[in-house]
């Protein structure tokens, strides 16, 4: 039996083993991690991550091939394919501070890979890696490798949260990046072969590991690029009285460009996108093409201007002050149907109102209070770098309420921002919340969900992104 050990049981660890798991029966899959409390509620009924059918997969596999433990030296040693899909966040100090990605926690997996290992092991780069991590990594495993072979493996994940076991089941394509030596080529046909039980053999593309390195960051960068570009439309659009969405399916339909991702919104958010092209600015930067450094920092510049302009909209339309007023916050996730919130829009919408001195009732059907007050409360990056988490002051934030419901966050509120696109935001009973709402009663909808002719005949003063008003 092929035995496959997983060290981080985070967003993709967790997910994409469960999926192997799943689809092949006859391999035995172990998700480790040094988060006691992460592996406890893997093996609980409240799993530690909310994602669209995750349960039921996990349910189904749990106990019987699929394991999740915090005895990461005893399942790395028994493993012959080890995936490290630990966090890659971006560096807080030191060399490279604010773009670089920090690898302290790939390093320290690599070298305890390293000192238990007693036969040989294919390592997976799961997680997203600066191109030419595989060269470190291969330094610090040949160095202490006390005869033991290596073969190192990039295979970049490429779901999307809130989707993630979709993708996984049906995945655009599984990247592998190998060696161009027959030991190199052998490693990359034992992981093919795995994808290989559920995934057609015509979307398992095999290349050179600095190749799958560099396309995860360029994927990466190309979606959120699209992003970028139509947030830069949707601020002409209000400047000129051209609509964002009439716009994007006018550019979409030309099927070069395609109609996928072109959603004006308030600003990406995740985990990712951001990190990931300050990583890649940084990587053309110490290559000496600060050119292509600056073409890609804009992609983020944009991001930020856009999530300011909201604010400034929102503060400049309610007659230039949000000083004492209620705002009702709905959703705070970076998406929906995730609870996940690292690096969502809200995070920087809210703390710009606060700045304004406004009072926030924040509602989020998957975000409890905690999350919400700690997300508010956090320098830039450090939200991924657990040893940096500071203890909030009990007096901080008393302008913020988080509630457990719309119509609660809504009452008494002078204006209303849509952060997240719910789906139980487009259904709501509009006319309730008009009855209970100071007025003139503003609603900014961040992600264009909303029916904006209805809300208006109710009575609301409704601003869209990249709509006429
Ligand atoms: P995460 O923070 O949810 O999970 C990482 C886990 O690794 C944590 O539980 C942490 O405790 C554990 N860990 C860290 N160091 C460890 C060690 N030495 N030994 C054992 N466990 C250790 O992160 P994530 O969202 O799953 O992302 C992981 C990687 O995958 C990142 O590089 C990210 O860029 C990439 N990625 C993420 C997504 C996504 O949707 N979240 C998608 C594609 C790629
Ligand atoms: C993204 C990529 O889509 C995945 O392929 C990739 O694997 C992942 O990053 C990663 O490397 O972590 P994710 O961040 O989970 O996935 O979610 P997306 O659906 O890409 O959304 C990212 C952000 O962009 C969200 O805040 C979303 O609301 C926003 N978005 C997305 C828009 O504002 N407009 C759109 O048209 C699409």
């Amino acid at each position: 039996m092929v035995k496959i050990c997983c060290i981080g049981a985070g967003y993709v660890g967790g997910p994409t083993m469960a999926v192997i798991a799943l689809k092949c029966p006859s391999v035995e899959v172990v998700v480790v991690d040094i988060s006691v409390s992460r592996i406890a509620a893997w093996n609980s009924e409240q799993l530690p991550i909310y994602e669209p059918g995750l349960d039921d997969v996990v349910k189904h596999c749990r106990g019987k091939n699929l394991f999740f433990s915090t005895d990461v030296e005893k399942h790395v040693a028994e493993a012959d394919i080890i995936f490290v899909s630990v966090n890659t966040p971006t560096k807080t100090r030191g060399l490279g501070a604010g773009k670089a990605a920090d690898l302290t926690y790939w390093e320290s997996a690599a070298r305890m890979i390293a000192d238990v290992s007693k036969s040989d092991k294919i390592v997976v780069e799961k997680s997203t890696v600066p191109v030419k991590t595989a060269e470190a990594i291969e330094k610090i495993l040949t160095h202490n490798s006390k005869g033991i072979k290596y073969q190192i493996l990039s295979n970049p994940e490429f779901l999307a949260e809130g989707t993630a076991i979709k993708d996984l089941l049906n995945p655009d394509r599984v990247l592998i990046g190998g060696r161009e030596t027959p030991e190199g080529k052998k490693a990359i046909e034992a992981l093919a072969s795995v994808y290989g039980q559920w995934v057609p053999k015509d979307r398992i593309l095999a290349t050179n590991l600095w190749s799958a390195e560099l396309s995860k960051l360029a994927a990466n960068a190309f979606l959120a690029q699209r992003i970028s570009s139509v947030n830069a439309m949707s601020a002409l659009c209000e400047a000129t009285g051209a609509d964002v969405s009439q716009v994007a399916h006018s550019v979409g339909t030309d099927s070069r460009i395609g109609p996928k991702f072109l959603n004006a919104s308030v600003g990406f958010g995740g985990s990712c996108f951001q990190k990931d092209i300050l990583n890649l600015v940084y990587i053309c930067e110490c290559n000496g093409l600060p050119e292509v450094a600056n073409y890609w920092k804009q992609v983020i510049q944009i991001n930020d201007y856009q999530k300011s302009r909201f604010v400034n909209r929102v503060v400049s339309s309610m007659f230039n002050t949000v000083s004492g007023k209620k705002i009702a916050v709905l959703g705070f996730a970076f998406k929906k149907d995730t609870g996940d919130t690292r690096e969502t829009p809200a995070i920087d919408v809210c703390k710009g109102l606060l700045g304004d001195n406004a009072r926030l009732s924040i509602y989020d059907p998957q975000v409890n209070e905690d999350q919400i007050r700690r997300d508010l409360t956090l320098k830039k990056f450090d939200w991924d770098h657990p040893t940096h988490l500071q203890p909030m002051s009990p007096t901080s934030l008393n302008q913020v309420s988080v509630v457990w419901d719309a119509y609660e966050a809504t009452k008494d509120a002078h204006g209303i921002c849509i952060l997240t696109e719910w789906d139980e935001f487009k259904t709501l009973d509009y006319e309730r919340i008009f009855e209970n709402m100071q007025k003139p009663a503003f609603v900014f909808d961040g992600r264009n969900i909303v029916n904006t002719d209805k809300l208006r005949e109710i009575g609301f003063i409704v601003y869209s992104i990249g709509k006429p008003l």
